[in-house]
């Protein structure tokens, strides 16, 4: 397994297989795909997972398990996505969590790791997390690490804040 990112009390490493029903657990339950279009059907995360798995190879990231270290165990993702806004193709930071570890700071802290990762060690001038008005969680993660809503825009059919942040 290939780790790539340690926070305090996270490991970020590459998604495998074996991950599957961790994945599900976050992306087939309604309550956390609240601000998502729909809950993610098994094919549709079978699709989703495979996109990582050739984003690792074409790009080095993608999104990476969240492994939560004192315990060993798969409790989210969060990593790096290419997505096109307005024309532009931006680098966003996205996180999901198991709704059994919500309010404990770990998208944060995961989300902290990438941003840095992608600022100083890829090199970016700036990167994005695109964020429902609505999802008050996320906006909550955006702005702990210091990301500023830049405009709104119409994005896959809702409402987004672009959230962003640039290198010091
Ligand atoms: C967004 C998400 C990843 C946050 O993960 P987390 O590890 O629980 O993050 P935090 O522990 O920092 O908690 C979120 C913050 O939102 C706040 N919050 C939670 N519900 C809230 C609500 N209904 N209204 C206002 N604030 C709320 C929490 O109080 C916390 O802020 P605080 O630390 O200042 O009190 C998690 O809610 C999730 O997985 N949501 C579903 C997937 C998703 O929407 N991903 C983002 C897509 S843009």
């Amino acid at each position: 397994m290939k780790i790539i990112l340690e926070t305090e009390r996270l490991l970020l490493r590459e998604l495998t297989p074996d991950d599957f029903d961790a994945m599900f657990a976050i992306f087939g339950d309604a309550e956390t795909m609240l601000y998502y279009p729909q809950a993610y059907s098994r094919e549709m995360l079978e699709a989703a997972i495979q996109r990582q798995f050739d984003s690792y190879a074409e790009n080095g990231y993608g999104l990476w398990a969240m492994i939560l270290k004192r315990e060993n165990k798969f409790i989210g993702d969060c990593g790096l996505l290419h997505q096109e806004v307005d024309g532009v193709l931006e680098l966003e930071v996205g996180y999901h969590v198991n709704r059994q570890y919500w309010g404990q700071g770990f998208a944060p802290e995961a989300a902290k790791a990438c941003f840095d990762y992608g600022l100083n060690t890829l090199g970016r001038k700036r990167m994005i997390s695109m964020i429902r008005p609505e999802n008050l969680p996320s906006r909550r993660v955006a702005e702990k690490n210091g990301l500023r809503i830049e405009k709104e825009v119409f994005w896959r059919g809702f409402q987004h804040y672009v959230y962003a942040i640039e290198r010091a």
